[in-house]
């Protein structure tokens, strides 16, 4: 666990506040995962003894997921992560065997929907990019209003990672059913935060990833809905049912499974909790002059809080907290480590220096209300340090 030192010179652990990017390990995921990296072993492939053990656990996890996501068994295909899962759609070409037609994505998609959709569009395919409101919303109608005869899939997250605004899936998915155009909610960021039930949301594609709700890395999962057309993306082996080549990470598989079925029994508590304590953190942020909440107004995730501290890069904010002992994100996980200005603050027409000066606070249902009073203390020194030192410029 890193350490730092308080202002005064005290080592304390540090604290997480970035739960969007990873998830810590859950101890009683990690406990059903240890017998698979040591003692338990073999490739559910093999018709063996072993391979049979290893095939049983993995169907395990497959049912425990299902059950999370009110889904059959059979329509899960475990992959590596949640940027594989959305690439298996787009490239798999599942929906198309040819790159003529339509794509339409909304433009705050994850960078793993969002650039595999301009690598067709290079390869010579339209995309209709539709922009979300000023709070980080998709309308329904806006999505729809470009859905045309020669539409081969619509793109709607079910909830974005950096402001954790909630988007219309099931509205959208209703009307693109009707008119028989299949929908990706890639959900990676949902689940585990709030109910996803692929029964409800009228999707066809719905991708899933264990590390964002206390499961293992390298462990995710894409449902196809029964009878919804599926390419393979990656070519070899005959696993998952020819749906995915490769063999099977039989540990972070039975980790998702026991991390899906902790989310399913435990939401009920988990989103009150981290909605608390967002809550206590947006109350006391009132204290800091100058703070814009995005997506404020629109229904967001219950961990996820998005603010600029106008005056404060955020860059320079982000390393100070870190010495300080706070861990949290400018802007997505994906992008940070690049200094590029968020996509989808642009796409939300978030004011330049607005942006540059933005952090997104992710709580996790573990952190505690001390933890969340000790960051406002440091975030309310820091700003103010940050703010004094570019004023003298
Ligand atoms: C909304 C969303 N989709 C997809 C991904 C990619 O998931 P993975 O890290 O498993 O590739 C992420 C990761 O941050 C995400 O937030």
């Amino acid at each position: 666990m890193p350490e730092c030192r308080d202002r005064i010179g005290h080592s304390m652990p540090a604290i997480y506040f970035d739960h969007n990017a990873t998830t810590p390990l859950d101890p009683r995921v990690r406990a059903v995962m240890e017998p698979w990296l040591g003692e338990q072993y073999g490739n559910p492939a093999s018709l063996h003894a072993f391979g049979q053990a290893a095939r049983d656990a993995t169907e395990v996890a497959r049912e425990q997921l299902a059950s999370l996501l009110g889904a059959r068994p059979a329509e899960l295909v475990f992959t590596a992560s949640g940027t594989e899962a959305n690439n298996a759609v787009l490239l798999g070409r599942s929906w198309e065997g040819n790159l003529e037609g339509h794509l339409v994505v909304s433009a705050i998609e994850h960078p793993s929907v969002w650039k595999a959709a301009l690598a067709l569009q290079d390869a010579g395919m339209e995309v209709s990019w539709v922009e979300p409101d000023g709070q980080g919303r998709m309308v329904a109608a806006e999505v729809l209003a470009e859905v045309r005869d020669d539409t081969k899939l619509v793109c709607l997250m079910l909830a974005n990672n950096e402001v954790g605004t909630l988007q219309p899936v099931e509205a959208v998915g209703r009307d693109c059913r009707e008119r028989g155009v299949p929908v990706l909610c890639d959900a990676v960021q949902a689940i585990g935060k709030v109910p996803v039930s692929t029964a409800n949301l009228n999707v066809d594609y719905l991708t899933v990833g264990a590390h964002k709700f206390y499961g293992p890395l390298g462990a995710a999962a894409l449902w196809v809905r029964k009878g919804v057309k599926y390419e393979p993306f990656l070519k070899g082996g005959s696993q998952e049912r020819q749906r995915r080549a490769g063999t099977v990470n039989v540990p972070a598989v039975v980790g998702l499974g026991e991390a899906a079925r902790l989310a399913a029994d435990e939401l009920g508590q988990r989103g009150p909790r981290m909605k608390e304590l967002r809550e206590r953190f947006e109350t006391g942020l009132q204290a800091i002059d100058n703070v814009v909440v995005h997506g404020r107004d629109a229904e967001r995730l219950p961990n996820t809080s998005h603010v600029a501290l106008v005056g404060a890069d955020s860059e320079s904010l982000l390393i100070r907290l870190d010495l300080a002992g706070f861990a949290v994100s400018s802007g997505s996980a994906c992008s940070s480590g690049t200094v590029e200005p968020s996509r989808t603050l642009r796409a939300m027409r978030v004011p330049e220096e607005e942006a540059a000066c933005s952090l997104r606070i992710s709580f996790g249902h573990g952190n505690t209300e001390q933890e969340v009073d000790a960051f406002l203390d440091a975030l309310s020194h820091e700003v103010t340090e940050l703010r004094r030192l570019s004023s003298r410029q």
